[in-house]
């Protein structure tokens, strides 16, 4: 008999981790993972593992699931594949991944831009990403039971930011590493479908969070004007997306990307 549909929303007994979850959309992600029922590693870099502790308690105390709190830089190969092996020793396995650490551009023209920078930024968003999927598809492959991965790309992927108040803004690096990852994530998932491994990505618009702080009120106001809704986005309109995603809600998402971004790529 057909299961009814919010219960497939649920994550009851899966094993789940979240990087970058010490971040903005990482932490309420890793939340929504925890309310549908999932154990859940919160993965963020080791400067931030006191953090990502005090995380993993709250919802271990508030949603009665297991959590643990790991420390990794994304950009490291072996750190990576460690994490991976530790999250699936100590949870059973791995079932869905939210990959979502990343950095933002910066307010440098191509011109101008440090090319180690540019490096950087792909390193992270690209690189990361790619290391992570591929370090926990090994798991979900030895472990022959399938599962899905969620990669965080960007509107930046589909579009070149707007220069606002007339003034030239962000060089290349962020939307080409954003750009990348939306490719990565069609690339992958076709390789990883017939091990059951569906793999999918979100593309939020703007969302408030320290990536921003370098940011004016003046400029954050210009990119809301700019949306069809007149507004940036909130946090908590990333949650259904992912769980969405990361669920058997989504069983003929492959290869997708969701833009969760209040209609600004429409403009
Ligand atoms: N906030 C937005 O407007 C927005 C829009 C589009 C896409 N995104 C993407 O969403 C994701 C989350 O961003 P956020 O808004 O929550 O920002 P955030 O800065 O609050 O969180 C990002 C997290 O990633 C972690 N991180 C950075 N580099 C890392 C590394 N090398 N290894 C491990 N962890 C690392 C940071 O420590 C941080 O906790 C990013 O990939 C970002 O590019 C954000």
């Amino acid at each position: 008999m057909e299961e009814n549909v919010l219960k497939r929303f649920r994550l009851d007994g899966k094993k789940a981790f979240v990087t970058g979850a010490s971040g903005l959309i990482g932490y309420h992600t890793a939340k929504a993972f925890a309310q549908a029922g999932a154990d859940v590693a919160i993965v963020d870099i080791p400067q931030k593992l006191e953090k990502s502790q005090q995380i993993a308690d709250e919802f271990k105390k508030e949603y009665g699931v297991n959590t643990l709190a790991y420390g990794v830089d994304v950009t490291d190969e072996q750190g990576v594949t460690e994490m991976c092996e530790y999250i699936a020793k100590e949870f059973g396995t791995i079932d869905v991944v939210h990959n979502n650490a990343g950095i933002g551009g910066s307010p440098i023209p191509d011109l101008d831009v440090d090319y180690s920078w540019w490096k950087h930024v792909q390193e992270v968003n690209l690189g990361g990403i790619f290391l992570v999927a591929r370090a926990a598809a090994r798991i979900m492959v030895r472990d022959g039971h399938g599962g899905s991965i969620v990669n965080t790309a960007s509107m930046c992927a589909s579009i070149v930011n707007a220069a606002p108040l007339g003034v030239t803004f962000d060089n290349s690096a962020y939307s080409v590493s954003k750009a990348g990852v939306k490719h990565f994530t069609r690339h992958f998932a076709t390789q990883m479908i017939p091990y059951g491994i569906r793999v999918n990505c979100i593309s939020p618009g703007y969302v408030l969070s320290d990536m921003h702080s370098d940011m004016s009120k003046e400029v954050t106001d210009f990119f809301a004007q700019r949306s069809p809704c007149q507004r940036t986005g909130k946090v908590e309109e990333m949650q259904g997306a992912v769980l969405y995603l990361a669920s058997n809600a989504s069983t003929f998402c492959v290869g997708t990307e969701l833009i969760v971004d209040g209609g600004h790529v429409c403009y």
